[in-house]
């Protein structure tokens, strides 16, 4: 087993941990304060090349690996995770998804744009009353003849006001449960096409996240993505590279976390010696660390079974429910560890603490990773 990172990865590694100090750390108190969407950043990311980090060159992307890819994540997280999941979202659901199951006019009229910034992308799988509950979809996407009907409201959508592009999940045939689902494409502006007010939310506060209604929204056949009915599927595909990037997000809010935490117990002084010399102090470290770099395991692997042609719904479903649940639990030590200084925003703990939250709830809860995880290993 070779765990070298080549000369390749370790430059872009440097690259997004130069961004985040540089472009992302300046004002991101401010941005979760004010709940800003960080337009500038996301523009700069676009022309760094992180918006469209596998797609292939000749659609404008930049053609790396999976593995490139989760360790720009996982140091932009470090430091913003409202800004790296809309990396994470354009990336691996919009990007991929469009790539891997669009038409060739799809992917020339689409990707170029989503892969350099121009605009950004959404996925919009989720409703009031289908969230882990996917198959149970009450938006319909109507068969005219050459286009379709579309009706009904999506919430929780990230990049909900910013995106140009939207994949949309929609029920064409009731009947025919989730084998009657398509995904479509729709463009911002198209008629009947809302966009609802913004959540405020306990973290990823920079993120947008709005809820989205389609009101006899007129979407032309040529923008379903794949098959008559193929539209759950693609979801799920789609969602089983999406939960790596999450995963990766997990790990980079953990460790960023970690190394304030670190910093902050040798520099504290508590009963005439650093905090870190307490073994109670030390010892937390410790297992930070050694989860930390577990989880980290975990997700490059799932990058690797990507990269290789490895089945990955297994391993991308253990690496988002194992780093959430090192990001969550460290976050709370490294609040811990810095005493009262932790509970105030100054010293960015508290906004990790938050933002880790999420990565417990989005691309599927750690209870559905159970099921994907469990349905896995008993399958055969
Ligand atoms: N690849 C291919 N096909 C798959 C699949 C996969 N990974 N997982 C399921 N399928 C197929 C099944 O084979 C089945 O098809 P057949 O009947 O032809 O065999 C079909 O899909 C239905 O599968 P299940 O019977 O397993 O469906 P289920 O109702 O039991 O649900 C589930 C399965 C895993 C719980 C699924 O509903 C799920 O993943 N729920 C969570 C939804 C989710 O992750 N939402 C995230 C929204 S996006 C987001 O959150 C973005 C963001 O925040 C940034
Ligand atoms: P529910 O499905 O109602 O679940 C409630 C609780 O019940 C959870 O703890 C869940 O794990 C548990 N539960 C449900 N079913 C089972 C079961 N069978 N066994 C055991 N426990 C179960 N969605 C999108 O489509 N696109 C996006 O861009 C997007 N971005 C998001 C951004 C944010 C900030 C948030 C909060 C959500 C986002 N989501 C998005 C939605 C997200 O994917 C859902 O919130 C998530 O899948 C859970 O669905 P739910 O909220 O309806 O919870």
């Amino acid at each position: 087993m070779d765990f070298t990172l080549s000369e390749e990865q370790l430059m872009i590694q440097q690259a997004a941990r130069d961004f985040a100090q540089n472009e992302l750390l300046p004002e991101v108190i401010e941005r979760d304060d004010a709940q800003r969407f960080p337009s500038e950043q996301v523009a700069k990311m676009g022309e760094l090349g992180f918006l469209g980090m596998m797609v292939d060159p000749k659609y404008g992307g930049s053609g790396l690996d999976t593995l490139s890819y989760v360790l720009v994540m996982e140091e932009l997280s470090k430091v913003d995770a409202s800004a790296s999941v809309v990396v994470s979202v354009n990336n691996s659901l919009v990007c991929y998804g469009l790539e891997a199951y669009g038409t060739e006019e799809q992917k020339q009229k689409y990707l170029p744009r989503l892969a350099t910034g121009e605009t950004i992308g959404a996925f919009c799988l989720s409703e009031p009353e289908a969230g882990s509950d996917a198959t149970s979809q009450k938006t319909t996407a109507i068969d005219k003849g050459d286009h379709y009907i579309l009706n009904g409201t999506k919430n929780w959508i990230t990049n909900g006001s910013t995106a140009g592009i939207y994949l949309v999940i929609a029920q064409t045939h009731v009947d025919k449960g989730h084998k009657g689902i398509n995904a479509l494409i729709v463009e911002k502006g198209a008629k009947g096409f809302e966009i609802g007010p913004k959540e405020n939310k306990l973290g990823i506060r920079g993120s947008d996240t709005h809820s989205l209604n389609f009101n006899d929204v007129k979407v032309p056949k040529e923008n379903r993505i794949g098959e008559d009915g193929f539209g759950f599927k693609f979801a799920m595909k789609t969602l089983a590279g999406g939960r790596i990037g999450i995963a990766a997000q997990a790990l980079g809010i953990a460790a960023g976390a970690y190394e304030l935490a670190k910093k902050y117990a040798k520099e504290r002084k508590a009963f005439g010696t650093e905090i870190a010399n307490h073994q109670a102090i030390a010892f937390k470290l410790a297992d930070m660390h050694t989860q930390i770099e577990a989880a980290r395991h975990l997700v490059y692997k799932a990058a690797w079974d990507k990269d290789n042609g490895s089945d990955y719904d297994l391993s991308g479903a253990m690496a988002k429910l194992y780093a959430s649940q090192v990001a969550m639990e460290t976050t709370i030590e490294a609040v811990q560890i810095h005493g009262g200084n932790g509970y105030v925003k100054d010293y960015h703990v508290e906004r990790l603490m938050r933002d880790a939250k999420i990565t417990q709830i989005y691309e599927g809860t750690s209870e559905i990773q159970k099921i994907v995880i469990s349905r896995n290993i008993l399958k055969g």
